[in-house]
């Protein structure tokens, strides 16, 4: 006889914080040990994940609406937010495949709202609109004290100059990255139940072994087993 239940539905984990933190490398590394447990997982980021969200990704780190303001941006930011959450994050979800995001919701919060100043009812009011009841299971901010931040974005855009891929929101000072820390931090505490906040500042295979060890707290279908 057929099965015919429908698929569980699959977990949505989310990745924030500043700059330079490692958030890329952990969000790759997690999906790997969640495959490891024959967990599909699906990798994505923002801004972008569907070919509408790219373009407006490619529009805005190309620097062609910063003169337009940070509201405008948190707009923009949210129009990608909108097509990833319904062509890309929902389905996946509901086909019971876990979805793993480097950067969120959150981070127009952080970086339009509480560090450019934008409104805090335009931040909500597009963060309702745009998750449309797509909330994360669990978001993982990885903090750094902004000074080894800034210290790595240096380098990162070093490397960049050469290839011509650095993006606007790498050539901020280190005041600004002081701002942006805090303001991670403050989202964590106000939604504690969603959110932990990890040391980014150990060693990739610590930070992996401590993100793994969260994740089997918060899931309790996964074995703790594991080499990271
Ligand atoms: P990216 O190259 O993905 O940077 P990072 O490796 O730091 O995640 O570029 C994304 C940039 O866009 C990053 O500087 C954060 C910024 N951003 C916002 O300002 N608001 C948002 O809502 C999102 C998702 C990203």
């Amino acid at each position: 006889m057929l099965d015919r239940s429908p698929p569980s539905h699959g977990r949505f984990i989310t990745f924030e914080g500043g700059e330079g933190v490692g958030k890329s490398t952990q969000v790759k590394r997690l999906v790997a040990a969640l495959g490891d447990q024959s967990i599909e997982a699906v990798r994505t980021r923002e801004p972008g994940g569907t070919p509408k969200a790219e373009a407006i990704r490619a529009f805005i780190l190309q620097g062609r609406s910063e003169a337009w303001g940070p509201g405008a941006e948190a707009v923009l930011f949210a129009a990608a937010r909108y097509d990833h959450v319904s062509q890309l994050i929902a389905p996946n979800l509901d086909g019971g495949r876990w979805v793993i995001s480097d950067r969120f919701s959150d981070s127009t919060r952080a970086y339009q709202g509480l560090t450019g100043g934008v409104d805090v009812r335009l931040i909500d009011a597009l963060e309702v609109l745009a998750l449309n009841g797509h909330k994360p299971d669990l978001t993982i901010v990885l903090d750094m004290d902004p000074e080894t931040a800034f210290r790595r974005v240096l380098e990162r855009e070093r490397e960049a100059m050469l290839a011509e891929t650095g993006d606007r929101f790498e050539k901020e000072d280190l005041e600004w990255h002081k701002r942006l820390r805090d303001a991670f931090l403050a989202i964590a505490r106000n939604n504690a139940d969603r959110c932990v906040i990890i040391p980014a500042n150990q060693t990739e295979d610590a930070l992996a072994d401590e993100i793994w060890d969260v994740m089997t707290r918060r899931f309790p279908e996964l074995q703790y087993e594991h080499t990271a």
